[in-house]
């Protein structure tokens, strides 16, 4: 199938198109480098052995986006492309709203004005909000607490009507949970500027010595150990979720909401365990207060991705860090 990836040079749409190259799609990748490098797509090509077409371009430039869907006949879309800082949605909320929702609509009227109907929207666990029960089932109510979220979920209500209008379009939006890990080639990964925000990327950084410590946010919370707990997914367990997402758009017209996560939620103390031997060192950690914002607790109940794309993730924590190490060691030529 000829598939357009907005935001394909990011984290997880460099991660699927491997993914989806691998099976035989043809891909155009569109990217606008905010928050990515163009060396990227060179690592793709060196994995896939494949030159994929690349545009340098944004999701709000109609014109291009029709473009691009008619030159290479597109007939499925993966709209990877946003911004996806909560701290910086509370500081800076008009740029959320512009980038990912405004975004979202100038790509949906491309697609509707050259009839192409298959759509993977990358959404997020955070649509849920406060868990009113756990694990998160795809029923559970939403109500996000902060500015990302809520572009999240305003974009999913945009696309239900949209399918409601609409009925011959195919669309999913896939509810990731903490996506982390690299491919196991350990040439792409997660590559945020600046200083990390999130959990795994912070840990890399200080055991490849760039940071001096971790700081634990809070180690009181009634969970299992006091700190938080996530369900880390690794994102090529993620990249095949997608590459099911679209066999099933394929198939079925009309929308669903489905949770890709694993279903197993691991503390701050897990994950920098499992780090610590992947490593085979020592990472350096303060406990701190709690981070605004933060929940406790929660994780996906993931039946529905095995019931409805024949989906589930199979890789643990430790190959998670694992592949993250590689990847960062290789980065800072530790290996
Ligand atoms: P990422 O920042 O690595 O990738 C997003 C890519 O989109 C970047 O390469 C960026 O340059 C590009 N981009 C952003 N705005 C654009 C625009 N207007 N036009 C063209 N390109 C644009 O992020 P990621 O982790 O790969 O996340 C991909 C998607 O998944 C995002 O929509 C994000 O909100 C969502 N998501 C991510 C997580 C996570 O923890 N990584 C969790 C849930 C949902
Ligand atoms: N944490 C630390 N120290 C750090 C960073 C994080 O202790 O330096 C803790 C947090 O308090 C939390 C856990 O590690 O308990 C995970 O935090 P992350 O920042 O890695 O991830 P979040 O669950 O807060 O949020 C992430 C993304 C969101 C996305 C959400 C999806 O940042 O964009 O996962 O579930 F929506």
């Amino acid at each position: 199938m000829n598939i357009l990836l907005t935001g394909g040079l990011g984290f997880i749409g460099s991660h699927t198109a491997v993914v989806l190259a691998e099976q035989g799609h043809e891909l155009v990748l569109l990217d606008n480098l905010c928050n990515s490098e163009m060396t990227v797509l060179d690592k793709l090509n060196t994995i896939t052995g494949k030159n994929l077409a690349f545009y340098k371009g944004d999701v709000r430039d109609t014109a291009l986006i029709k473009e691009i869907l008619k030159t290479h006949q597109i007939e499925a879309v993966i709209h990877f492309a946003g911004l996806k800082s909560v701290a910086e949605s509370g500081s800076d909320p008009m740029k959320y709203y512009d980038n990912n929702v405004a975004g979202s609509i100038a790509l949906f009227e491309a697609m509707k004005a050259v009839d192409v109907k298959k759509l993977i929207f990358s959404s997020s666990a955070t649509v849920y909000g406060v868990p009113q029960y756990l694990p998160y089932d795809e029923v559970h109510p939403t109500c996000p607490i902060n500015t990302y979220g809520r572009t999240k979920l305003q974009v999913e209500e945009i696309l239900q009507d949209l399918a409601n209008a609409n009925p011959d379009w195919s669309i999913a939006c896939l509810r990731y949970f903490n996506p982390v890990g690299a491919h196991e080639s350990g040439l792409i990964g997660e590559m945020p500027k600046g200083v990390p925000n999130n959990l795994m990327p912070y840990v890399c950084q200080v055991a490849s010595g760039s940071l001096s410590h971790l700081n634990v946010f809070g180690d009181d919370y009634d969970t299992k150990d006091g700190t938080g707990e996530r369900d880390y997914i690794h994102v090529m367990d993620l990249a095949e979720g997608h590459a099911a997402a679209i066999a099933f758009v394929s198939r079925n017209a009309g929308i669903e909401m489905i949770n890709l996560g694993t279903g197993m939620p691991y503390s701050v103390y897990d994950l920098i365990n499992a780090f610590e031997k992947s490593a085979s060192r020592a990472i350096e950690r303060v406990v701190q207060g709690r981070r605004s914002g933060d929940l406790p607790i929660y994780y996906a109940k993931a039946d529905k991705a095995r019931v409805l794309l024949g989906w589930q993730a199979s890789r643990g924590l430790q190959l998670m860090c694992d592949s993250s190490w590689k990847f960062q060691a290789l980065l800072k030529g530790l290996c």
